[in-house]
């Protein structure tokens, strides 16, 4: 279904790693939706080819919707990909949302080396490259304000007794950096905040659940609202942090969980209706 362009991010240059689905394809949609020139970045091509299908079918008036190939644990590839948006007048906003969770990740005794260090070169190298280059970029193109939204999770706020142990501490990085960033940067102008998506209805996660009923309500459970969150629920708040109506709004933990985190007994009942993606 086709929506018209409303402009809260009208004139803004935006960048989206991970927009190849899940949450980043989401975003990228509201983004374009509200008139901003979005540049889909991904590690998977063919992904992102068919991701960027969906965008022109969703938005087929968006201002300028373009992709590029990124592996964001390699600064040579993020500084490329930032690069790619000085023709366009620099980058406004950058959602450094890539993201992995490994099958292989356990606890204190079962992670291998090797999934710890994939796992943090992604989730938190890849978010310190691209609040780098974005930096660099704001400076560069001598901006007065610049938007930076990194992904965390819940996980970096509450424990879990089903351990993902280098995925948690990634997270806790990102929420740690995303905080300091955001304060040596106010007085440029420069806004950082950490979105904290509460465990969701993405292939991230529903990919490892697979139809494992106990597996699952032992997660749903603990929902407030008896279900899981929808990657547009993330999106809508995304659109809010990059855009201007957040000008006050740096350094957070900003939840968005359904009150998960919040719960203690959690209500009976049936869960309520999720809201629809629009990739879907
Ligand atoms: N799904 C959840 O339950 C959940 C909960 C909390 C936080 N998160 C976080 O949200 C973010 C997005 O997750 P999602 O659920 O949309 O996941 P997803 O798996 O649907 O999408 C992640 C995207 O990142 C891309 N990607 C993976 N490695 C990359 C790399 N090295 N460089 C560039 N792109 C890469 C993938 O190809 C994929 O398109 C992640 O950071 C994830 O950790 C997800």
């Amino acid at each position: 279904m086709a929506t018209a362009p409303r402009g809260r991010l009208q004139g803004k240059n935006a960048i989206i790693t991970g927009a190849a689905g899940g949450i980043g394809l989401e975003t990228t949609i509201l983004f374009a939706r509200e008139g901003a020139s979005v540049l889909m970045a991904d590690i998977s091509e063919q992904a992102l080819a068919k991701a960027l299908e969906k965008v022109k079918e969703i938005v087929p008036d968006a201002t300028r919707v373009e992709t590029v190939k990124c592996d964001v644990s390699k600064e040579a590839d993020v500084q490329a990909m930032v690069e790619r948006q000085d023709s366009w007048g620099g980058t406004d906003v950058i959602f450094n949302n890539a993201g992995i969770m490994h099958a292989d990740d356990a606890d204190a005794i079962d992670t291998p080396d090797k999934i710890w260090d994939l796992t943090h070169n992604i989730n938190v190298k890849g978010v310190w490259y691209g609040s780098k280059h974005a930096v660099l970029s704001f400076r560069r193109h001598k901006k007065t304000k610049g938007s930076v939204i990194n992904t965390a999770s819940v996980v970096a706020l509450v424990g879990s007794a089903t351990p993902q142990l280098a995925y948690t501490a990634s997270k806790g990085a990102v929420l740690a950096m995303t905080r300091e960033l955001a304060i040596v940067h106010a007085r440029e102008g420069f806004r950082f905040n950490a979105l904290c998506p509460a465990p969701l209805n993405t292939p991230l996660l529903q990919d490892w659940l697979g139809d494992d009923q106990a597996k699952r309500y032992r997660r749903e459970v603990h929902f407030p609202t008896g279900r899981f969150g929808e990657a547009i629920e993330q999106a809508h708040a995304v659109v809010f942090l990059a855009s201007d109506e957040s000008s006050f709004v740096n350094g957070t933990d900003f939840v968005v969980d359904g009150g998960m985190s919040k719960a203690y007994v959690t209500p009976e009942g049936p869960a309520t209706v999720p809201p629809k993606n629009l990739a879907k």
